[in-house]
């Protein structure tokens, strides 16, 4: 049975017990529902793995209630400082080199020598944060590969039964995942577009790497594989028209002649874009189902601030999916 905890102070006490005691919580934050675990417990780690049919080696985002809690696991630079002061609480991912006195275990890390690192924004979410006094590992909490939650209903339906409970805090702000960015290397490197825009970014970092430039076939971060975010139906990316067995994931005025419509924003706002998008294909999704539709067709949004993220989340979805989605062996192969 999963419990759904009211987000009151007795609501944050039971979950942070639970999560105490090695259990799995999932939580809303400002981007989506984590699925939370005591990051330094290899156990506990186990279980997140476990829950979503997670692939062993992608390491987890462990969070923090303030930037001093976070710091004290890794070397922690001048560059990191001031891109936390900036935007800690908030939907930046910082990855650092893990430090002498780090607890997070190595299972939460993927046996990597770094550590990913997020002090989220949402009130509750901090105040749980606070509560439990260790580090949190917290994936997004779906089954792995398939739509981030955006709300505790989400979670429920991916993951009933098989955690202890959702501290429910309403539905995502944000609405995309963490920008996720590497201070490890000489030039900070954006391994995962989100919340916090490149344009962002470039105003505290300068340069800052695309992790797409790095000529490798293997991902740099295990995450960046790209089949993800996969609704059940097929997605199509950049339509121009919609097919007449096709719903429509729209972008300002939607295209003529769809029967199912979902607009991220109709007046073309990438805020209410992002916050509308899980949303809007788990919608796509099972109503295009039940109504007989074959695929979605996407509308393109722009190239820009929440735009990249918006579209990175779209190419994952349209990509070509792993043999047998959710299976550990199948997904390794496929990443080669
Ligand atoms: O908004 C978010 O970031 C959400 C909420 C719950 O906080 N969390 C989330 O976590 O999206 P997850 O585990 O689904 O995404 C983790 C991303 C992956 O792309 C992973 O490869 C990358 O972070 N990552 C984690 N540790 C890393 C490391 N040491 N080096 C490089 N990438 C790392
Ligand atoms: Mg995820």
């Amino acid at each position: 049975m999963t419990r759904i905890l009211k987000p009151t102070p007795d609501g944050i006490a039971q979950a942070a017990d639970l999560l105490r005691d090695g259990k799995l919580v999932a939580f809303g934050t400002e981007t989506v529902y984590g699925l939370g675990a005591n990051a330094t417990s290899d156990t506990a780690v186990a279980r997140i793995f476990a829950a979503k049919n997670r692939p062993r080696f992608n390491p987890l985002i462990n969070h923090f209630p303030d930037a001093d809690a976070a710091f004290a696991q890794v070397e922690a630079n001048d560059l990191a400082r001031r891109l936390a002061d900036r935007f800690w609480p908030g939907p930046l991912t910082l990855v650092l080199p893990r430090g002498p006195n780090a607890t997070i275990c190595d299972l939460a890390a993927a046996g990597l020598p770094t550590l990913a690192l997020r002090v989220p924004r949402g009130e509750t979410a901090r105040a749980l944060l606070s509560a439990v006094g260790l580090p949190i590992a917290a994936p997004s909490a779906n089954p792995s590969g398939r739509v981030s939650p955006s709300d505790a209903y989400h979670v429920l339906r991916g993951l009933e039964g098989r955690i202890e409970a959702i501290l429910d805090s309403g539905p995502c702000s944000v609405g995309v995942e963490s920008t996720v960015l590497d201070l490890s290397r000489p030039t900070p490197v954006l391994l995962r577009p989100g919340g916090i825009t490149l344009e962002q970014l470039s105003d505290i970092c300068g340069t800052v790497r695309h992790a797409d430039d790095y000529a490798s076939k293997r991902p740099i971060a295990p995450g960046l594989m790209a089949s993800h975010y996969a609704p059940s139906l097929p997605v199509r990316l950049n339509a121009e028209h919609v097919g007449p067995d096709e719903a429509l994931l729209a972008f300002g005025p939607p295209l003529p002649g769809s029967k199912l419509t979902w607009n991220l924003s109709e007046h073309g706002d990438l805020e209410e874009a992002a916050a509308r998008l899980f949303s809007g294909l788990r919608f796509l999704d099972s109503e295009g189902e039940r109504r007989g539709l074959t695929g979605i067709a996407a509308m393109t949004v722009p190239r820009h601030g929440l735009g990249l993220a918006i579209l990175d989340r779209l190419r994952r979805a349209a990509a070509p999916r792993p043999p047998v989605s959710g299976d550990d062996d199948d997904l390794a192969d496929a990443l080669g």
